[in-house]
């Protein structure tokens, strides 16, 4: 396939590209064998890093043709042009040339059953007038909630470590894991819908509104997950088969109506932007449980385990750093005091770029290019599905020194205020900003907010920690095996 695609001789010169114009390595082998054969590689014979490792060498190239999962019989086409460097990459930000209808997950998208029969945010296109909305109607509610975020993240996040300093001192692990799927969406829930959502009542969620979540979103993301904890012939099955939305509608009607039932202010600025309203509480939903909760139940623990491994002298600075900013914000973490800690940025910054939460962005061509890596320009032409696996572009050694290396200052003074604009964990430049015309996430400025907020708040009431590591990959599990008071 690949070597038999037609090569534009005049491409390069066309996009005004020096660099050499090279046919796309790689090709997709037989119908059907080659996608089972590239996924079988992917989660089980090679594992995820090497997969692409092994591509780069063996095609001497950043840019070149493979499957990606899950493959049949859940994806029709698997067929993708893999870009892995820095340069490359960018073009999956650009809707001027790629379209980004449907490709949320790649190849393969999840039974709408799962989303109330609607086609959320995340998978609708910029030329979609749905997308612009929706979009719009999330900016806006992120800034109307704007100053809820902080307190309310501090009172959640309170109560799980008084838990966990209560577990410590009856010899029983301190879970964080487990506490990072209640603090990391409650405080989202109170500040959007404004209601506890452990407040008694109907609909209250008591601590369940993580793992709900996570029930309800799981299946979606099972066909392209790995290394689950699960043996490899039942992870195969489930790359294979969609499981079906009833065996998760309990935990998505509890979550549903608690945002029918509460969030009547954010309703009712949808109606205003004429956004229907099952269709808001769907999007709503979408945005708090698995946009939100999703990425920050992946990033909190990475992060504070990447802390925990540099380990006592940079807990001790960040706790430094993080007492003497907050003392002129009466001992609070505020978006000023947050401002005041340029160690504590760049450490979050580096956990970005060291492991990005949400690692896979697809787009579609939508007419012929022409796209560059470090060496070599290639032909893309118009349908053709282009794909990045971002922690490995994250590990250019041609942008960022060490790269494998978590070096918390590296974002620090003005040589590391320049490497932030390659830093794309949002899907787009963290430069450059999320709009209606774009896909980068909606929620980019409350994120960073919010993870130098929860290094804050850690530092704030702990001096130093150690933890304990259960599993690996997505089975991962931490706990915290001691906590050092300030
Ligand atoms: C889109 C990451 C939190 C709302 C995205 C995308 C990424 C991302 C990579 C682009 C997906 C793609 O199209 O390829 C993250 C991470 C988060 C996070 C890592 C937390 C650590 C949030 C929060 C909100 C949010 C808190 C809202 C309150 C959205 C929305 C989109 C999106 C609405 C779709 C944007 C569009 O379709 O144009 N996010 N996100 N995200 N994110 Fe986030």
């Amino acid at each position: 396939m690949a070597s038999s695609l037609p090569i534009a001789q005049s491409a390069a010169a066309v996009s005004g590209s020096n660099l050499p114009l090279r046919s796309i390595p790689g090709d997709y082998g037989l119908p059907l064998f080659g996608a089972i054969k590239d996924r079988l590689d992917y989660f089980w014979l090679q594992g995820e890093e090497k997969f692409y490792q092994s591509r780069v060498e063996k095609y001497n190239s950043t840019v070149f043709r493979t499957n990606m999962p899950p493959g049949p019989p859940l994806a029709k086409d698997a067929r993708v042009i893999c870009v892995l460097d820095q340069k490359s990459f960018p073009i999956l930000f650009d809707t001027t040339k790629c379209e980004k209808k449907d490709v949320f997950l790649g190849t393969y998208m999840p039974s709408l059953d799962y989303t109330n029969g609607y086609r959320v945010l995340s998978y609708l296109d910029p030329s979609e007038e749905r997308h612009t909305k929706l979009k719009q109607w999330c900016f806006d509610l992120v800034k109307r909630n704007g100053r809820n975020f902080l307190p309310d993240f501090h009172t959640e996040i309170e109560k799980s470590m008084d838990l966990w300093e209560a577990a410590l001192a009856k010899g029983e692990k301190a879970d964080l894991s487990q506490e990072v799927q209640v603090f990391a969406i409650n405080f989202l829930l109170r500040s959007i819908v404004h209601r506890d959502p452990a407040a008694p009542g109907e609909f209250s969620l008591g601590r369940n509104a993580g793992a709900f979540s996570s029930a309800w979103s799981n299946p979606q993301l099972l066909p392209i997950a790995g290394a689950t904890g699960l043996p490899h012939p039942v992870e195969e099955v489930l790359h294979t088969i969609a499981l079906p939305f009833k065996s998760v509608k309990e935990q998505y009607d509890a979550i549903f109506n608690f945002i029918k039932t509460y969030a009547a202010d954010e309703l009712r600025e949808a109606a205003k932007l004429g956004i229907e309203k099952n269709d808001a509480v769907t999007n709503l939903m979408f945005f708090i449980s698995f946009n939100g909760y999703g990425g920050f139940n992946i990033f909190f623990p990475q992060l504070t385990g990447y802390i925990a491994k540099c380990g006592p002298e940079l807990m001790q600075e960040l706790h430094a750093e993080v007492t003497a900013a907050v003392a002129a914000t009466d001992g609070k973490v505020t978006p000023k005091a947050l401002e005041n800690m340029p160690l504590l940025k760049s450490v979050v910054y580096e956990g970005f770029r060291f492991r990005p939460p949400v690692p896979y962005q697809y787009a579609k061509a939508k007419t012929d290019f022409v796209i560059e890596s470090h060496v070599s320009s290639f032909q893309v032409k118009k349908g053709e599905m282009l794909f990045g696996y971002q922690p490995y572009v994250m590990h250019d050694g041609r942008v960022f020194e060490k790269p494998d290396e978590f070096l918390p200052r590296r974002f620090m003074g003005s040589e590391g205020e320049e490497l932030i604009q390659n830093v794309f964990w949002s899907n787009g430049r963290e430069t450059e900003d999320p709009t209606v015309q774009n896909k980068q996430c909606a929620g980019k400025d409350l994120v960073v907010t919010m993870s130098r907020a929860y290094v804050a708040e850690m530092f704030l009431r702990y001096k130093e920690f150690t933890m304990d590591v259960e599993g690996s990959g997505n089975a991962l599990k931490l706990f915290f095996s001691g906590l050092k008071r300030a």
